[in-house]
């Protein structure tokens, strides 16, 4: 592979860690450019410019990709075989480099997905780990001694913690004669963080990627690394849906060597200016995000993530979460991923009718919104910018994994509903795929496409790319402090960004009839202009202190 300019070409000291917004790939469904039905490296490389780079791109500031490694994908990737190659399912890595220049060249940075708490069993240091007790691999994943078989013959596990992913969180190999830890699928057994072999190859991992021109990292489920050197059982807890809820996690994640890791994985991170990274606290809350955020470390404590569509459920998440962090943590901000519904559909009306759907895509715009204003790093999941809609998918059909392993005790959603093939416009495959895509095309995708919501101007795509343009021309928008107005109307979430002499006024209407929102007075020498309205208010229109919001309405007036 020639060398990547290691640098990018954004200044070396800038802020997008904080100020900017990301925007994440699910590679297997952005565009497939070889007619398997799979999406690949250089689908990506296509697409770039409705990313960045041009007067009509969105303008994200950077691109997250989940994984593209080579795995045999019992979790689509996530099971990681190689973390130094490309699946050549998805490409090579001169492909990944063309793909890190051609982002680079648009002022775009890449952040790639690092799934550094297990590798897949298909992994060589899985495969030379199970085949000998005292190898030099033996302990690169956590092996345990069962304490005995039970009364009905089988071997019972080290201790009693569960598979997020259903089942025993251990699983018996013949091979060794001993059980091994997988936190998720038994083909992702755990890695040894403890092993310091271990974390000098993976923070190589680390080291190599930065030097292949990467920007920053997505740390998948980072906060599962340690677990409890004594591996104790959980205590046990009542109430909740399904086996995981019943225990307390405090032996399986969350563990204080941690942050030891933490400082030096982002030493090494630090080392090259304006390079970043997000952790996914996996199952964990605010208490424990806030203290693992520093500059240019970011972690996803998934506040906005599950709410439904109520100004109400905002106003107390935003409110909670400026209690817990304080005006130091910068909050990473995400309304969809490809773990969870699609927002477009949780926040829609339940019909389908025209109406329905006008409505839904209202109401896109105003969570586009909410998520471009509020204070922190904003993280657009694919096809969002088209309000695209969950798949309806029968459970019978489903291949995400887990969903194939649900029952009583471990209940589950199905996750392919959120990462449908991207519909780029209304010809055969949505411009997706000339082959059979890998999970079915949206029903919609003839009328909800990239191409058509280019051209119509009132699209939700074109919401995204104006308040994309106002977000960047905004310092308060950017970097500024929050604080929420109280408002008469329930329905009605407004707040203000400052910074400096600057401020922003943000309202939002969640209701489908008329409100009103009250302003607090702008700046000295200034006035609130309208600077973006979902509903086509004049734009440059002055608000005083109170102004009626259209049904679904949402506003930014800087000043
Ligand atoms: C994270 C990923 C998810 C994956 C899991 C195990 O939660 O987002 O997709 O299945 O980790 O790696």
């Amino acid at each position: 592979m020639s060398p990547v300019p290691p640098e990018s070409p954004l200044a070396p000291d800038d802020d997008w860690w904080q100020t900017g917004v990301v925007y994440q790939i699910y590679p297997r469904s952005f565009a497939d450019t070889d007619g398997n039905g799979i999406g690949d490296l250089a689908g990506i490389i296509e697409h770039l410019d409705h990313l960045a780079g041009r007067s009509e791109s969105l303008g994200v500031d950077a691109i997250w990709l989940s994984p593209f490694y080579p795995s045999p994908d019992y979790d689509f990737g996530y099971d990681v075989a190689d973390y130094l190659g490309v699946d050549p399912k998805y490409g090579s890595l001169a492909d990944f480099e063309r793909l890190v220049a051609g982002c680079h060249g648009r002022g775009m940075k890449v952040v790639i997905d690092l799934v550094l708490n297990h590798s897949s069993s298909h992994h060589a240091w899985f495969q030379a780990s199970r085949s000998s007790r005292t190898g030099p691999y033996a302990d690169w994943y956590i092996w345990r001694d069962s304490p005995g078989r039970s009364i009905l013959g089988a071997w019972r596990p080290p201790n009693n913690w569960r598979s997020f992913f259903g089942g025993s969180a251990w699983t018996w190999d013949d091979a060794r004669q001993q059980f091994y830890l997988h936190t998720f699928l038994p083909q992702q057994p755990d890695l040894n963080w403890r092993n310091p072999a271990v974390r000098e190859a993976l923070l190589g991992v680390v080291r190599t990627w930065l030097d292949r021109g990467v920007d920053g990292f997505r740390l998948d489920v980072f906060n599962t690394y340690f677990k409890d050197a004594a591996l104790r059982s959980n205590p046990w807890r009542i109430g909740g849906r399904g086996a995981w809820s019943w225990q307390r996690h405090v032996y399986d994640r969350d563990q204080p060597e941690l942050r030891d890791l933490l400082a030096e994985l982002r030493a090494i991170v630090d080392e090259r200016p304006g390079r970043m990274t997000v952790g996914e606290l996996f199952d964990g809350s605010l208490i424990e995000a806030a203290p693992l955020i520093a500059p240019h470390h970011l972690v996803f404590d998934w506040s906005l993530i599950s709410l439904p569509w109520s100004a109400a459920a905002f106003k107390s998440a935003v409110a909670a979460r400026d209690a817990a962090f304080g005006p130091g943590p910068w909050p990473a901000n995400v309304l969809s991923n490809h773990d969870q519904p699609r927002h477009a559909s949780r926040f829609a009306p339940a019909a389908i009718d025209p109406a329905a759907v006008a409505e839904g895509d209202a109401r896109a715009k105003v969570a586009a919104t909410l998520l471009l204003t509020l204070r922190g790093t904003a993280f657009l999941y694919y096809g969002e910018e088209i309000a695209l809609r969950n798949l309806s998918i029968a459970n019978k059909d489903a291949v995400d994994p887990p969903a194939r392993r649900a029952n009583f005790l471990f209940p589950w959603w199905n996750r392919d509903q959120a990462r449908g093939p991207m519909a780029w416009s209304g010809g055969p495959g949505s411009g997706f795929s000339t082959g059979p895509p890998w999970l079915p095309l949206s029903a919609d995708a003839a009328r909800r496409n990239v191409g058509k919501q280019t051209r119509d101007p009132d699209s939700v795509l074109n919401s995204y790319r104006q308040l994309l343009r106002l977000r960047r021309s905004t310092p308060a928008l950017q970097e500024g402090a929050q604080e929420v107005l109280a408002q008469d109307d329930a329905d009605v979430l407004a707040y203000l960004r400052t910074t400096g002499d600057t401020a922003a006024f943000v309202a939002l209407n969640f209701a489908s009839r008329p409100a009103t929102v009250s302003l607090p007075p702008a700046p000295s020498g200034r006035v609130w202009r309208v600077a973006f309205s979902t509903t086509g208010r004049s734009p440059a229109e002055v608000l005083s202190e109170s102004a009626i919001l259209a049904p679904l309405e949402a506003l930014v007036a800087p000043a």
